[in-house]
């Protein structure tokens, strides 16, 4: 996901002959302290596009409220499965939403936020998680439901960590590396999550179409038979 999306240019061209007869070039010597601070601080706003921890704060808040959600959602939709394999499934989301959820939590207070704080956007997540919580649909369009707005959830997840990806080349070195190690140990996750997501939606609303096909059909037999 997010590290594997990001731009890695891999150039296929080969170096000039007179390039590579020249030696090696030295690694040059990484600045430390304040020095590297202010070095990174320079690139950030040089590209005009640094982001203050404060902002970078902001969204994180809006992030965990987001997998606080997914937490609601996968409990519930664990609850309502009739499908063996999808109730497996999301249970195992659901414990790892619940790390992920962690994670972030610990993140914020390394940054020296309070993870108890909702910035504007957090609120709002929450507010989307119970009117998703409270949609009521027919019981046989239930599961599908569920599904659907799992699939929904996941896709802002996905893009949130995505989202924190991207921003750590804006951010300052320590930030930086903190926000890389946070990806890392959930990026994999969050592919699965949304790919299997597109299945279940895929799966349930086949189910839901066969099922209604059938007592079409069955309906019809009694009409013949009547
Ligand atoms: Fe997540
Ligand atoms: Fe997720």
């Amino acid at each position: 996901m997010a590290r594997k999306t990001s731009n890695r240019s891999k150039s296929k061209d080969k170096p000039r002959a007179s390039a590579r007869k020249k030696a090696a070039p030295r690694a040059k010597k990484q600045p430390h302290g304040i020095i590297r601070t202010l070095r990174d601080k320079i690139i950030a706003y040089s590209e005009g596009q640094s982001i203050s921890n404060r902002k970078l704060l902001e969204f994180m808040s809006e992030f965990l409220a987001v997998e606080k959600g997914g937490i609601q959602l996968y409990t519930a939709a664990a609850k309502r499965s009739t499908d063996p394999e999808i109730k497996g499934v999301y249970e195992n989301f659901l414990s790892q939403t619940e790390n992920h959820a962690r994670i972030l939590t610990e993140a914020i207070e390394e940054l020296g936020g309070d993870p108890s704080y909702m910035s504007p956007g957090a609120v709002a997540q929450e507010k989307l998680a119970k009117a998703m919580l409270s949609l009521e649909v027919p019981k046989e369009l239930r599961e599908l439901k569920d599904a659907e707005l799992l699939l929904l959830a996941e896709t802002k997840d996905h893009m949130d960590w995505e989202f924190l990806d991207k921003i750590s080349s804006k951010v300052e070195q320590s930030t930086r590396e903190l926000l890389r190690g946070i990806v890392s140990q959930v990026e994999d996750e969050e592919d699965e999550h949304l790919e299997f997501a597109k299945k279940a939606v895929e799966k349930l609303a086949l189910r839901v179409a066969t099922s209604a096909s059938k007592s079409a059909q069955s309906a019809q037999s009694i009409r013949r038979a009547a």
